[in-house]
């Protein structure tokens, strides 16, 4: 494939000012329209949204909190066509809810339940992904299509299969599936991925919240649990007193309310619900072109809290590599490697899930070592060379039983091999020209990492006086980069560097600007990232770098914001210095590694969101000419009208209303590229 540098490689638009406004603002010469927004019907006979609490059956319609994004090409006909740009499938992951908003007067009994089931399985199906046919009326006006055959819920009720070398093992048995085969559901679907034989990669994040299991006290229930059983259950954070919503409370009861209480009772796993956990934090293959097709989970990949799966540049006749965060303080950055090399053919076969099969369920499950020469390690996670995890925080040693007990514990064995514990690994980019990898780490506190915790890629330790709870430690967050060796996904070794710093480009303290950022480019917390499509006009750019963030140390004078970059390569740098500092301001460390520096042609906001927003999910029609963005969770805080939001109704002047988060579609007036 050609690619021509875009001369001169700039970025074309001009800066979007930090704002707090109730709108989503774009450049001059660019608008925006909504597209898709929570409560929107989907399917055939569905009513419209009246978005005041009475709405029902959101199994059919857009759920709430829509995050990563992925458009999926139809042709005239209605058939797959990956380069077709007029018409396609949109498919978002909803990740969350607000839950003020769904019901007329909030939510009853929230904090403890019993919850009423209406408003409880109101909620639940409000999470998981929708899949909606949209088009363009061939003006450059985009719309959804209601009634489509294309169109499908996917909730955590929907049935799914397990795949992969943890399928049929004990781990997996359930009242639901006694043999370990079958699920139900996903949950807090946050970023995601696509493989190129036209399926969706859709990631379960920070789904051990939703499970009641009490961390003391009798419910906690250690009699009846394994230390093994505990000592994960502790390590993945499943350790609430209630779940999120108390929905295991809901009554009249069901089962698919009483499945959130993680009860590990005193019979068989198939007689309680101990093992519920162990259905989520996988990778989840959706196949958008034939929905009557059930989700398969693939556990080759592992089980944490996913962020995104974002699959290397594929060669043929090479390995597939997927690049994953997991997204807590102090988590790692993993990869898969599959053991079956690339074949170009497969991108068009019509059974989608058998590829899926073919690649994703045989490989090897790495993390990720960062060493402070700029070189990095991939570490096999594989039974047999992982060692015991010692005893930690109470919890005896943890001694691995099988490669099926690594994959459903991944965090155990990456804490076993001495991976690096990174500032919350948020989404992974690749670059399609250079096959660099990026990824997001947002940010991360003193109480998690103190001064005496940083490392090469994970260097800062300073103060924010604006961070509140980020206030030591590094408040605004960093993009990492790597290199594979030989440019090879299955390399076990790679170069990197620190492409950014987020900062407040107002700060007086010139060590905590050390990307140089100034009022058009400045960010925090960076979260959602990807490389535009490389099929842009032909091939003949280089990609841009979309950055998206999630709330931060700015928020008290910005919304959260996207920008666009022309990123260089890993190494491209200089050398920086770091100064982190200890409480009394007094210079405690220093360290100097490779950074790159940010300029006006490399880094600009392009775009601000409503109030109380995140900016998540992105992608563009495969000419560049239409752009996908998600606004999840206007007026998060519970409540509209100010000083909480009323978008979209703001958006075109109407201060009244519910706020729902949506998708917008951005297009460039002249028609042009959006961005260059
Ligand atoms: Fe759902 Fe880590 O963001
Ligand atoms: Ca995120
Ligand atoms: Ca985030
Ligand atoms: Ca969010």
């Amino acid at each position: 494939e050609t690619v021509i540098t875009v001369s001169p490689a700039a970025l074309n638009f001009n800066a979007v000012a930090k704002n707090l406004d109730d709108v989503v603002t774009v450049p001059a010469g660019y608008s925006v329209s909504v597209l898709t927004a929570l409560g929107d019907p989907i399917i055939a006979g569905t009513s419209a949204y009246a978005n005041d609490g009475t709405d029902t059956d959101f199994a059919s319609r857009i759920g709430d909190h829509g995050d990563a994004l992925h458009f999926f090409g139809l042709n005239a006909a209605g058939e797959r066509d990956y380069s077709a740009s007029a018409r396609g499938i949109l498919v978002q992951n909803h990740e969350n809810i607000t839950e003020t908003y769904l019901h007329p007067n909030g939510p009853t009994n929230l904090s403890s339940g019993p919850r009423p089931a209406a408003e409880a399985i109101k909620e639940i199906e409000c999470h998981g992904l929708s899949f909606v046919e949209v088009k363009d009326d061939g003006t450059g006006k985009w719309s959804y299509v209601q009634n489509s055959a294309f169109n499908r819920r996917v909730t955590p009720n929907t049935a799914t299969t397990f795949k992969g070398p943890v399928a049929g093992t004990d781990y997996l048995k359930t009242k639901y599936s006694p043999s370990g085969t079958a699920g139900r559901g996903t949950i807090n679907n946050c970023a995601n991925g696509y493989a190129a034989w036209g399926t969706i990669m859709t990631c379960e994040e920070n789904w051990a919240g939703y499970f009641k299991r009490p961390s003391s006290g009798p419910e906690e229930d250690t009699a009846n649990r394994s230390d093994r059983e505990q000592t994960a259950l502790a390590r993945y954070g499943v350790r609430s007193s209630t779940g999120n919503y108390a929905w295991s409370s809901a009554t009249p009861t069901q089962d698919i309310f009483t499945r959130w209480d993680a009860r590990a009772g005193t019979g068989a796993a198939t007689d309680d619900y101990r093992n519920e956990p162990n259905q989520f934090g996988w990778v989840v293959e959706i196949d958008p072109y034939n929905p009557g097709t059930t989700p398969r989970k693939r556990t080759a990949l592992g089980r944490f809290g996913h962020e995104g799966a974002w699959v290397g540049k594929l060669t043929p006749g090479k390995k597939v590599a997927v690049y994953m965060g997991d997204d807590s303080r102090r988590e790692y950055l993993y990869k898969f490697v599959s053991a079956t090399n690339w074949d170009a053919a497969d991108a068009n076969a019509s059974n989608r899930l058998a590829v899926g099969d073919k690649y994703l369920d045989n490989g090897t499950l790495y993390v990720a070592k960062f060493n402070a020469d700029g070189t990095g390690n991939w570490l096999p996670l594989v039974f047999g060379q992982v060692p015991n995890r010692p005893a930690t925080g109470g919890f005896p040693e943890y001694v691995f039983e099988s490669q099926a007990d690594i994959l459903v514990n991944p965090r155990l064995a990456a804490d076993a091999v001495g991976a690096t514990p990174m500032d919350r690994p948020e989404w992974t980019a690749v670059n399609p020209v250079s096959g660099e990898v990026y990824l997001t780490l947002t940010n991360n506190n003193a109480s998690n990492r103190p001064l005496n915790g940083t490392d090469a890629a994970n260097p800062r330790h300073y103060n924010d006086p604006k961070g509140s709870s980020n206030q030591y430690g590094n408040p605004n967050g960093h993009i990492i980069r790597l290199r594979e060796a030989g440019d090879d996904g299955a390399a076990t070794g790679f170069a990197w560097d620190i492409y950014l710093f987020g900062a407040d480009s107002a700060d007086a303290d010139a060590n905590v600007n050390i990307s140089g950022l100034t009022a058009d480019n400045d960010f925090s917390s960076p979260d959602g990232l990807w490389f535009s499509r490389d099929q842009n006009a032909a091939g003949q750019i280089n990609p841009l770098l979309w950055i998206q963030t999630d709330d931060g140390a700015l928020t008290d004078r910005t919304n959260c914001m996207m920008l666009a970059a022309l990123p260089g390569h890993v190494g491209d740098g200089s050398n920086v210095t770091i100064t982190n500092k200890d409480s009394t301001g007094a210079t405690a460390q220093q360290t100097t590694i490779a950074g790159a520096a940010a300029t006006a042609a490399t880094l600009k906001r392009f775009l601000v969101g409503p109030k109380q927003c995140e900016i998540t999910g992105v992608d563009s029609t495969p000419d560049g000419r239409t752009l996908f963005v998600g606004i999840q969770h206007p007026g998060e805080n519970g409540t509209y009208d100010a000083p909480g939001s009323n978008w979209p109704q703001s958006q075109s002047g109407t201060a009244s209303g519910r706020p729902r988060s949506a998708v917008v579609v951005v297009k460039r007036d002249s028609g042009g590229i959006v961005g260059l």
